[in-house]
This record gives structure tokens, sequence and C-alpha cells, in this order.
């Protein structure tokens, strides 16, 4: 049964002219109370306590978010509906980022697929189950774009490309609204936190903000996201959760949205704390009249602002149309007719075996030495080794939301069922950040026995996400030297990575012959690793960031500019460190696959194309291997000349190609003129004429090159 069938797809036309003036009506006849009241929003622990319901019951709560499961939604929705004044249905939130219950692989895995319909099936699955449990708003996807390895946020999002990150973000938001809400988050530029330190202040210039960081929202808007959530962070002395020239100009103004935004937890309190506000009533004044519609946790709407309004410190026709917003939310989400959503769970083995397929076609292997992989059935013995080679949590990832560990399929249990006639020792050496090497003997002793090892090291599910900045990105703890012991022994080893954060492993890249990058895979984790490392799949994923060699060139990013003095080897006063190269390890958009792919002839249909037209490139690629494979085949541009400096590559394409062995395919992508625009020196946007490079290839580090101009 597919799983479309159980959805109800949400109407994406708002309210018709007669629900619009029922709406009004219904305005008409609030209280400044239930007004504010509408704009409240507050986390529950698991359930509505008493003070909450009596909060709905006055018509002084909006929404609730951390209510789980429909037996906990539907009493305090009644009471709403039934007991409130004006019966107004609330709104149930949850942080559902990457599944409810089925957990699918981190969203910065998933990004790795360059498979924006996977993006989607996994977000129409997640909101299904969620709706299921009576939720009706994610705050998902998250669209940070993130350049900076140590923020622990950068699990969440779609790492560092914002023409991949907008494909992620529109992907998402349309698999969620099938059934329940959208939030694209944060608004905006969190990721650019100072140091990668969570809640850092940022310094983001106009230029970098709306080419880089806002283009992820844009994409959100445009596939209709019900709501947006403002940033924790400052940007340059500017709080995101009061910030008009956001929420104000370019939001509304400029993009035309018409949703809600709502904060996020205390960000309007914490207007305070960032020293733009001497006290609550002044926080909530400039967070609501800049443009944040609903206050998260901080309840200064409800509590303080009733005064302010009626002092005319703050315009009614303010606070009508932030309710307005929530109100038409409600009514495109049909909350007025069905209060309840009753949704029936969609069938697990159909959600699960989406789990695997997403969680294999989001695995990157980065090194691949001597044809070490894949691993041969009739191996004889395999020792497994590591921390995280049997943990049920996390590969869960930092966002578990229902997740279950007993639903987790371990490494070890994906090897073990895979390799049913092969000796499996297993060890767990250490763990994850413990100072002791007292379990190396063991580990040793068995990757001696062994033929091959298959080590899985990495992160705690805890030490990525929110609050989880690192300043050091090697393995935690005694891992690293848990790797140097065995790969002593000189048994092959593979390195399997369970990680949020991109992690440096220099000593790993040069002595280790093979390493998969799996980052936290969900619940069908084990099973998705065994079928990579056994080819039963034929590993696709690309990096959707940057690995860098060292801490000290972060941040380290593809579509970074050229300078006035790009590196060069032999010229000490170019651009470069003395201790490091400027390269990074492992580049974007790098991955291997266990066959081999060639590009060439690539060719462009014109040699000058004008804004309106479309370019078309085509670039012949070979499968030159011995076994099928998947090879995600990308298209860069560098504009030449242009008034202000452009990167030396921007990714503007790509396409996952399936060849078999000795098959070769043209493939073609194409790319409108229009899109090459950049914010020129008056901030407007411009495609000026000129030559352009265009490259297609197998990574942001390669490919086949051609010219085009644009002419006027
Ligand atoms: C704080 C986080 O920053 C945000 O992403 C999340 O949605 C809220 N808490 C609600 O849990």
């Amino acid at each position: 049964m597919s799983l479309l069938r159980h959805s109800l797809v949400l109407s994406i036309l708002f309210a018709s002219p007669a629900a619009a003036q029922n709406l009004d009506s219904l305005l008409g006849r609030m209280t400044l109370e239930e007004k504010l009241g509408q704009l409240n929003l507050l986390s529950a622990g698991g359930r509505a306590s008493p003070a909450q319901m009596q909060l709905a019951r006055e018509g002084k709560l909006g929404g609730l978010f951390n209510v789980i499961g429909a037996e906990n939604t539907t009493p305090v929705q009644r009471i709403a509906v039934t007991e409130s004044r004006l019966k107004i249905p609330l709104l149930f939130g949850l942080d559902v980022i990457h599944g409810y219950r089925t957990i699918f692989p981190i969203p910065l895995a998933e990004a790795g697929s360059f498979d924006p319909d996977a993006a989607q099936a996994t977000a129409r699955a997640a909101g299904l189950e969620a709706a299921a449990a009576g939720i009706s708003w994610t705050y998902a996807p998250m669209v940070d774009i993130a350049r900076d390895p140590r923020w622990g946020r950068i699990a969440e999002g779609s790492g560092e490309d914002p023409y991949l990150g907008s494909l992620m973000a529109a992907a998402r938001v349309k698999g969620f609204q099938e059934t329940i809400f959208a939030t694209a988050k944060h608004f905006a530029g969190y990721g650019a936190a100072e140091a990668g330190r969570e809640y850092n202040t940022t310094e983001i210039t106009e230029r970098t903000m709306r080419e880089i960081y806002l283009p992820p929202f844009k994409a959100a808007v445009d596939a209709g996201v019900a709501s947006l959530m403002s940033a924790f962070n400052d940007i340059a002395g500017v709080p995101s959760s009061g910030n008009a020239w956001l929420t104000g100009t370019v939001l509304r103004r400029e993009w035309g949205f018409n949703g809600f935004v709502v904060s996020d937890w205390t960000s309007v309190a914490e207007l305070i704390q960032h020293g733009v506000a001497a006290g609550p009533s002044e926080a909530g004044r400039r967070a609501l009249t800049s443009g944040v519609d609903m206050d998260m946790q901080s309840s200064i709407y409800v509590d303080s602002l009733p005064a302010l309004v009626r002092a005319n410190r703050i315009p009614m026709a303010v606070v009508d149309s932030a309710v307005m917003r929530v109100l038409r939310a409600k009514m495109r989400l049909g909350l007025f007719r069905d209060p309840y959503r009753a949704r029936t769970t969609p069938p697990v083995a159909e959600t699960r075996a989406l789990a695997r397929r997403v969680a294999r076609e989001s695995i990157v292997l980065l090194k691949n030495d001597r044809n070490v992989l894949p691993l041969g059935r009739n191996t004889p013995t395999i020792a497994v080794i590591g921390p995280l080679a049997d943990s049920k949590v996390d590969p869960l990832g930092p966002w578990h939301t229902l997740g279950q560990p007993e639903d987790v399929v371990t490494v070890l249990q994906g090897i073990r069922s895979h390799a049913s006639a092969t000796q499996v020792l297993y060890a767990r050496g250490a763990g994850i950040d413990d100072s002791s090497t007292a379990g190396f003997a063991e580990a040793v002793a068995a990757a001696k026995r062994a033929s091959v090892a298959v080590l899985v090291l990495g992160e705690r599910e805890d030490m990525s996400g929110e609050a989880a900045s690192r300043s050091m990105l090697g393995l935690p703890g005694v891992q690293e030297q848990l790797l140097e012991a065995v790969v002593a022994t000189g048994t092959p080893v593979v390195l399997v990575l369970m990680n949020g954060h991109p992690l440096i492993l220099e000593w790993a890249a040069d002595h280790v012959p093979a390493i998969a990058e799996t980052w936290f895979l969900g619940v069908e984790a084990g099973n998705a690793i065994a079928d990579v490392l056994f080819g039963d799949a034929n590993p696709s994923g690309k990096l959707p960031v940057t690995i860098p060699r060292s801490l000290g060139q972060i941040p380290l990013y593809y579509n970074h500019r050229n300078t006035g003095r790009p590196f060069e080897a032999n010229n000490k006063f170019t651009s470069k460190y003395l201790d490091v190269p400027v390269t990074p390890r492992y580049p974007f958009g790098f991955g291997l696959s266990y066959t081999t792919f060639a590009y060439s002839n690539l060719k462009l249909s014109t040699a000058r194309a004008r804004t309106s037209d479309t370019v078309t490139a085509t670039v012949t690629v070979a499968n030159t291997g011995s076994r099928e494979g998947t090879e995600v085949v990308q298209l860069y541009v560098h504009d030449e000349v242009a008034s202000v400096a452009r990167p030396v590559r921007e990714l503007k394409g790509f396409q996952r190609v399936t060849l078999k062995s000795g098959e070769s395919r043209a493939v073609d992508i194409r790319v409108g003129v229009r899109d090459l625009a950049f914010y020129g020196l008056d901030m407007k946007r411009v495609v000026e004429p000129g030559t352009f490079r265009v490259y297609a290839g197998p990574s942001s580090a390669e490919g086949q090159e051609a010219r085009f101009e644009v002419i006027r």
C-alpha cells in the first residue's frame, strides 16, 4: 500500500472568501487577551498541564508543543474547541526532524544522497507518523547553511551549499506538508555562529546573507511552507528574533510570505540578554513589531503586551495581522473543520524499507584502497570493533523524537545477518569518550584472528545537534588510539564513521585503507551499512560539506572567492598556510563508488546566451568499472569577471545517474542563465554579460570544463 494513500493532501489554497470572512468576523469578536492568546505557544511535558488546560479554556493559548500521542492531544483540544469562548482549535507542534517513530538518516546524511525525492519521501513518512499521533506542525526542515563543522547543528541541515540546501528544503516542506505543517528554521544566519560556538553572534554581510544563507528559506517559502522560526543569533548586533529587516522587509515584502513566524524557544525573552530590550514588555514589543507572530515559551506576548497595546505603544493593527496569520494557518490546515485530525499510522514495514533505502543512499565512501570493500560473503572471519558497532541509541542521531533503541539495527546485527557463513568476532574496544584502554587487548586479539576488521567509531548522538559545539573534531576519547592499535595488527581495516559533526581524521585518511562516512542513519543503520559493506548496495552518496585537514582551516568551503593572490605552490606571497595545504582533505561533492566513472566530452548547447535563455550542458559519463553504480553528476559554474568577485565554483545542477558496467550516457543538465545572477554593487540581482566557466564532474574539485558567454 502506498504511503501516499494514507495521507490527506493539505490544501495549498488559503481559505476561501467565505472562510476568510468568517475569520474576519471571528477576529472582530476577540478580546485583546484572546488575540494575544493565539500568539502564545507553550511546551508541555508530554501532556498538557492543568495550568495549560486552563489557558486553553480561557482562550489564552494558540498552541502547544511536546504533547505526545493523540491520547494527550485530544483532551486539551477538546477543551479548546468545546469549553473556550470562541472554540478556536490549538496547533500541536513537535520537532519531527528526521522521523517521528521510524527514524531516518539525519538531514546532513540525507543531503549527501543528492536525492531530493528521497528527502521528500522521508519527510512525508515522518509527517504521516506524527499526524497519527495528533501532531499538526513540525519544527522542520532546518535549512541553515553551515560552513563550520564545529557547530553541532550542522547535523540537522543540508550542509554548506545553498543550491543543494534549497532543493532539500523545498522537498522536505512538500513532504511534510502532505499531512502536517512545516517550519523552515532558523531565520536566519544561525549557522554562521562565530567560531562554531552555539548561539554565538554572527557577522553576515547583506550579500552573503542573500546569496548563501537566505536561498533555502526562499525555496521553502516558494514551496508553500506554513511557518518560519526566528533564530537565536544576532546579526551584527541585531537579533534575528527582533529583526524587522529580515521578517518584515525580506520575508513579507520581498518574498510575499503570508504564513506565520514563530520565535525559537524563549528567543523573545532573550532579546533582554542580547541587550536590545530592558525588560519583557520591550522585548515583546520589539519581536512582535518586527514580525515574529508567535511567542514560543516566553509567555511575554500574553502576559506583558496587553498593557502596551492599551497604552497605544503597539498598534492594534500589528496584533490583528499576527493573529490573522495564525488563524489563517489553522484554517488552511483544516483544524476548524477537523480539530482532532484522526489519522492512521502508515504500515511500519513500508516506512522501514524507505529508511533502509535512503540510509544506503546517504553513505559516502571516502576511501577504498586495494578494493578492501566490498567484503566477500565468504570472508572467513570478520572482527567488528568499536563503541558504536553495537550501539542501539547513537544511530538515532541528535533528534530521536519518538525513536526507540529497540527499533535500531546495529552494525554488528547488520553484519551478522548478512554474513551467516562468516565467523563474526565482536569487541567494543573502548567507550565513545572513555579514557580507558582496558578493552584494547580484546579488540586487537579479535583483529588478529580476522581477515578484515570493521571499526565503527565516531561521536555519541548527543555530541552534535543543539548546544553541542565541539572545539576539536577528532574522534572523542581513546578511539583514535584504538584505531591505531587495530591497524597495527596488519589486518585490513574498514573504518565506518558515525558522527554528526564532520570529523578531521588525518591519521585515518593516511593509514586506513577503507573509510565510509555514515553519519547517523537511523533505525536501519546496521542493515544499510551492511548492504554497502557487502556490496548489495553500491555507495553513491557525496559529501554535502567540505572535510578539512585541520581545525585551523575552518571555515573551509568549496564556494569561496579566488582572492587577489590565489594559491601558487612556488610563490610564498599567495594565499596559504605554512603548515597545512590550502585544499580540504575531502572536497564538497566527493564520494567514491565500487565502480569507476569517466567523464568526457562536455558540450554546451550554445556559446552565447541571453539572460532569458537556458543553457544545456551535456557530458558523457561512462561506467568504466565492473559493476552497476549510481553517480551524482555535478555541474558548477564560475562567473569569470564581474563587478563583485564571484565564487570559484557554484553548484547549479546535478543528476543521479545509474549506469551498468560498460554503459555510458550523455547526461544533460540545464541551467537558466537567470539563475547565475548575483547581488551587484547596488545590491540588486544582476547577471552581468561576460564569460562563464562550466565544470561537470564527480565533485567540486574535479571535472570537465567548458565556457560560454552571456551577452546582452
Ligand atoms: C530550540 C531549537 O533551537 C529549535 O530548533 C526547536 O525547534 C525548539 N527548541 C523547539 O523544541
